[in-house]
């Protein structure tokens, strides 16, 4: 019997001309594996097309929860976006494909796994550093990147092998989509200069149409959401909710250009409007629960968790060290967000938490204030003696010292300007008054 390869089947050209080109290349039988991620695709109807192409066999997964529980919310509760903006649904989706690819190889006994990425993206990286990781002996083959057929080849090539090619009214955009947003490329896109037209948006309403302002409480429970308005929700129903109402407000329009780990640099539409809400309402529970310095360390780890994810390093020790600090971090992130979503944007209005480290009596200017004002002249003496010990010594000494403090206010004068030289001893000049509060 033929060796068996296993190839993540989406359904589209690529990968429908994918399962005869192994056989015809390598003499491999294709088993298709379709993973349920929250395309909105119909998973049977793909694996059906798979057989009628020829595939030995056609294997669908729903792993829409497992998607969320154990790929997003890490990323939810670390706060990643990539460079500061990219939500990561693609990118968070490649290693739990990755995985199922494995298990699926291994329970049918293949030598090797396929997909249909191409030589280009960040998406070929991450599929293929994970199998190393997780399989290092399967064999990987990337039909797309050897085959070197245009569009055009691989549609005659198709219809030569009688593979139906679904004469759809050909998007000219590359799209990849998830419960955790969709990502759009190509086409018009490739000019940067070009605003996105209309026909991207799939997800969101246009901003400007909204009429009434959706109201909304989100709860979450150790940073993970679990209800919306009181009503709690399994995962998936929670981000699909949240993808319709935010989506009609033309909330996660995200419009990028971005650093491909594979150095170039792209454009990317992203539609992400349950991931944008549940960000801004995630980090206002944090807001309240987390420390000043356990909120500064977490913020700089969410640079580093969302490049890791976006450079395909899911199966690392480093990733499993972030991820140790990422949850101990969300011990008492329980708590809800008041949001109010409205043309394009979420903002949260209200917040409250069982474990809050606000304290009223602590921050209020009211009466009841147990503030300790007195506490504040002791603390400020402190806290200002290194600097006014530099700028005695340093910055206000001398012709170049005062020239120095004369940067730092953007050249405005703090000596008069007619003095004679400053003898060399510090002396104590006052800066402008100080209008305090
Ligand atoms: N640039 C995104 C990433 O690397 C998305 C890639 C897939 N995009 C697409 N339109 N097919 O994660």
């Amino acid at each position: 019997m033929a060796n068996k390869v296993v190839l993540a089947y989406s359904g589209g050209l690529d990968t429908s001309v994918a399962i005869r080109w192994l056989n015809e290349t390598y003499g491999l039988e294709t088993i298709a594996l379709t993973i349920d991620v929250g395309a909105e695709k119909d998973i049977s109807v793909v694996a059906e097309k798979a057989r009628a192409i020829g595939a030995l066999k056609a294997v669908t997964v729903d792993a829409r929860q497992d998607f969320l529980q154990y790929f997003v919310w890490p990323a939810l509760q670390a706060n990643a976006l990539y460079e500061g903006v990219y939500p990561l649904a693609t990118a968070l989706a490649r290693p739990l494909i990755a995985k199922l690819l494995v298990d699926v190889a291994r329970q049918e006994g293949a030598i090797a796994v396929a997909h249909g990425f191409t030589g280009k993206g960040n998406d070929q990286v991450r599929f293929d550093v994970s199998i190393m990781a997780l399989a290092p002996d399967l064999k990987i083959i990337a039909p797309v990147r050897e085959w070197k057929m245009t569009r055009d080849a691989e549609i005659e090539y198709a219809a030569a092998h009688g593979i139906p090619v679904a004469a759809t009214s050909a998007s000219p955009y590359s799209v990849d989509a998830n419960l955790w947003g969709r990502s759009v490329e190509a086409g018009v896109l490739e000019d940067p200069w070009a605003e996105p037209p209309a026909d991207v948006w799939d997800w969101t309403a246009n901003p400007d149409a909204a009429s009434e302002p959706t109201e909304l409480t989100i709860s979450f429970e150790q940073g993970v959401p679990v209800a919306l308005d009181g009503e709690a929700l399994d995962p998936v129903t929670l981000v699909q909710r949240l993808n319709a109402l935010a989506g009609a407000q033309g909330i996660g329009r995200i419009d990028m250009i971005e650093n491909r780990l594979v150095g170039i640099k792209s454009r990317e539409v992203y539609e992400a409007p349950a991931a944008t809400t549940l960000l801004a309402a995630h980090k206002a529970i944090e807001s309240l629960t987390l420390s000043r310095d356990q909120s500064r360390v977490k913020e700089g780890l969410a640079s580093e968790y969302a490049r890791l994810i976006y450079n395909g390093q899911w199966y690392t020790a480093l990733h499993a060290d972030l991820l140790a600090f990422i949850h101990s971090s969300q011990r008492f992130v329980t708590g809800e967000a008041r949001l109010k979503l409205y043309r394009g944007q979420a903002t949260v209005v209200g917040r409250r938490a069982p474990h809050s480290l606000y304290q009223h009596a602590l921050a209020t200017y009211d009466r009841g204030d147990a503030f300790n004002h007195d506490a504040a002249l002791g603390f400020i003496a402190l806290w200002g003696l290194p600097v006014k010990t530099q700028a005695q010594t340093q910055l206000l000494a001398g012709q170049p010292g005062a020239q120095a403090m004369a940067q730092l206010t953007g050249g405005a004068p703090i000596a008069a300007p007619s003095a004679p030289a400053t003898p060399a001893t510090p002396t104590e000049q006052p800066l402008a008054e100080a209008s305090a509060h």
